[in-house]
Order: structure tokens, then sequence, then C-alpha cells
């Protein structure tokens, strides 16, 4: 490892971990390794300062600092009393806990909570005669413990909010997708940045903001200034000027922009929030929004890039929703030859009533919900009768 180099372990969504491993590697991190919905590398203050700059499907980007083992309650007491904190935190600065536990000795994440917040504020009372104070919503310092069996990695949270509040959205539309699964479901479909985007099921708009900022190369943080590693004691903030200079000098021009991308929505209320959405992001002139029902939708005649979200329909009859799904399947095969699409489908057996055959198949998890992300490619001409 180079000297100044450590541990990193970046937090992601299922299913997103080989997207996020490309990121990595365009980023310049070491050793890079998926885990499951994360991605471990090494790397100095720079690569760590840009994850979070940079990284579209990041939620949080750890720095372990201590890894140690404890049997029971007493002995995690200990073993975090030792850890050196003054290094990390001192007096006048909050501070904030997160524990996930897969444990049998430690068996609730809460109580090991308790136990590392006495831990620290003990050795800081003994030390000093003073303490930090804990603050849950706006802490300077975030402590992050990850204990898996009798193994306690101790890390540092250098995001601090979570990396899908990009800062474009102020309101929220039915059943928004994360900013992060968003991205990275453009970024697993392989878009091209050359063909035409379309979302017309588009809601708040997360899809084609998230594509349009990757279309104009945009840093996924642009608004955000607010990182958890600008509270730490070696923050670099000439390190942090330059990162950001750099990361903006690589914005595309609007005019150099290569495809088009369409957004549409049955619901008004829908459009008018995406609209909010694509001028709070960049310029509305990016994005052609549309209130339709997809199947009036009317588009240039190009081949296109189709991601949509369609509604789950939790509160329709099935056969509504089996109704539903065949009409975009139809909607797919009468307008759309040679396009390709990707449908994030929550309803599974719905979904098949598509009636085409998908390409690709991949699990993510919309929040608690199993979906597939599911591509079709509706053929035309020489290429649809061979596949026929
Ligand atoms: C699950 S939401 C999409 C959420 C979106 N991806 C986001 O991030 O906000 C499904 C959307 O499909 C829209 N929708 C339902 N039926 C439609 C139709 N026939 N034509 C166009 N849009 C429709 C709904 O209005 C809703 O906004």
């Amino acid at each position: 490892m180079n000297n100044n180099n450590f541990e990193i372990i970046v937090k992601t969504l299922a299913g997103l971990e080989p997207v996020l491993e490309q990121e990595l590697v365009r980023i310049g991190a070491k050793k890079i390794k998926q885990l499951t919905r994360a991605v471990s590398c090494e790397g100095d203050n720079k690569i760590l300062y840009r994850i979070n700059y940079e990284s579209r499907t990041a939620i949080r980007v750890l720095k372990p600092i201590v890894e140690l083992r404890a049997n029971n309650q007493e002995q995690l007491y200990d073993e975090i009393k030792n850890i050196p904190w003054e290094n990390f935190l001192d007096c006048s600065k909050t501070f904030a806990i997160n524990s996930v536990v897969y444990s049998e000795i430690f068996t609730h994440s809460g109580y090991v909570t308790l136990k590392v917040k006495d831990a620290i504020v003990d050795r800081f009372r003994e030390k000093t005669g003073n303490r930090p104070s804990i603050d849950t919503k706006f802490a300077d310092v975030r402590i992050n413990i990850f204990i898996q069996k009798d193994v306690c990695k101790v890390s540092l949270d250098s995001s601090g909010t979570p990396l899908y509040k990009r800062g474009y959205k102020n309101k929220l539309g039915l059943a928004p997708l994360n900013e992060v699964l968003a991205a990275g479901m453009i970024l697993l479909s392989e878009w091209d940045q050359k063909t035409d985007f379309v979302d017309f099921m588009c809601g708040s708009g997360t899809l084609v903001v998230e594509a349009g900022m990757i279309a104009l190369n945009i840093p996924p943080q642009i608004k955000r200034d607010d990182f958890a590693f600008k509270n730490w004691n070696d923050y670099d903030a000439n390190l942090w000027e330059n990162i950001k200079e750099k990361a903006r000098q690589q914005i595309r021009h609007e005019d150099d922009l290569e495809c088009r991308i369409f957004a549409s929505d049955i619901s008004l209320s829908a459009i008018t929030i995406t609209r909010g959405h694509i001028k709070n992001a960049f310029s509305e002139r990016i994005i052609t929004t549309q209130k339709t029902d997809f199947r009036k939708l009317k588009l240039p005649e190009t081949p296109k890039h189709i991601i949509i979200n369609p509604p789950y329909g939790e509160r329709l009859q099935k056969t509504d929703t089996d109704l539903f799904y065949e009409k975009i399947g139809n909607e797919l095969k009468q307008k759309y030859s040679g396009s390709e699409a990707w449908i994030l489908g929550g309803n599974l057996q719905s979904v098949k009533k598509i009636g085409l055959r998908p390409s690709k198949k991949k699990t993510l998890y919309n929040g608690a919900i199993e979906c597939k992300f599911l591509k079709y490619e509706m053929y035309s001409g020489s290429k649809k009768k061979k596949y026929q």
C-alpha cells in the first residue's frame, strides 16, 4: 500500500456493485473488490474526495480505522475505548454512530450504538474532563460500526448525508426512484449517450435528470457542499477545491450533446415536478417534456434507448396490471422497432405480459421491493426476420 493510501469501503445498492466498480476504476482507486452492496478499494484522500464528488452509484464512502474482536459487550466497550479518538474527534465537535450488526453475540444494533457511545464519551471525560455531544441529525463526525460474528469494523463515514441526495429534488412524485438506483440503471443499461433517451412514465423525472447529468458529465454532487470529511482533522481544503474545479472543467456544453432526452407522463403534476427538477439540475433546454399517455406519445422516428419504471399496481387488480403491461408490450412492438427498452418491474408475474423475450435480466431492489430490470430489443427489418 502506498504510504498515503488506506482502505475505503464504498456502499451501494444491491445489483449496482459492477457499475460502481467501473466508476472506481475510472477514478483511479486501487485493489478494487466487489462485496455485497459495497465495493472495497484503496486510495488516498484525493480518491476519497473524488468518489464522494464523482461517483453516481455510491451511497456513502467509509474509511475503516480499526478492526477489532469482541466476544461480549464489556470487551467491545474496552476495545472501543482504547481507540485514540482524539485523532478523529474533539469536544467542540458533535458525533453520531450508526451500527449494523450480523452476530449472535451482539443482537441489538441500538445497544451496540449505546455501548460505543459510552466508550467514546468515557475516554474523553477521563482524558479531558469534557465530552463531545451527540447529534444524530447534523453530526460533524459520523462513526460507522459493522459487526459480523465477533469481528467489529470501526469506520468513519466520509459522506455524511447519503450521496443519493444530490440536491436537485425538492418535490416527491408518486413512488420516486432513488437517484443512485436511477443512475445505476442507466449505467447498467450501457446507454451510449448518442441514442435518444426516453422515459415515457417519468414521474418526478429521476431517470431523465440522471441521464442528462451523465450525458453532460455533470458531477452528481455539484449542488452539494456538506460532506462529513470536511470536519475531519486531516481535511485538505485545497485538494477539495482542485478536485471540484477539475471535475467542473469536464462538463460538456449543452450544444455538444449527441442525443435528445424525452420525458413524458400521463399526470400533469408529475410533469410539473419533473420540469422543476430539470431546472434545478441544469437547463430546461436539455430535456423535452410532455404530459401525455404513453400510447399517444409521438416522437421522432429514430432508434431510442427507453428506460421506464411503470407503476407497481399495488392498488390495481391483477388483471388491470396484466393489461397495463400488455399495452406497454404492444406499444414497444408497434412504435419502437429498432429501439431497445429497459423496464424496472416490481410485479414479476405481470411483467411477463409484455410478450417480448428479455435479452438481459438483472435483479435490483427499489426500496424493499425486489424488481427485475429487463432489457427488450425491438428488432427492425432483416434482423427481426432472422430472430423470428
Ligand atoms: C413508479 S412511477 C415512476 C417514478 C419515476 N421513475 C420517478 O423516479 O419519479 C410511474 C409513473 O407512471 C405514470 N403513468 C401511469 N400510467 C401512465 C400512462 N398510461 N401513460 C404515461 N404515464 C403513466 C404515473 O403517472 C407515474 O408517474
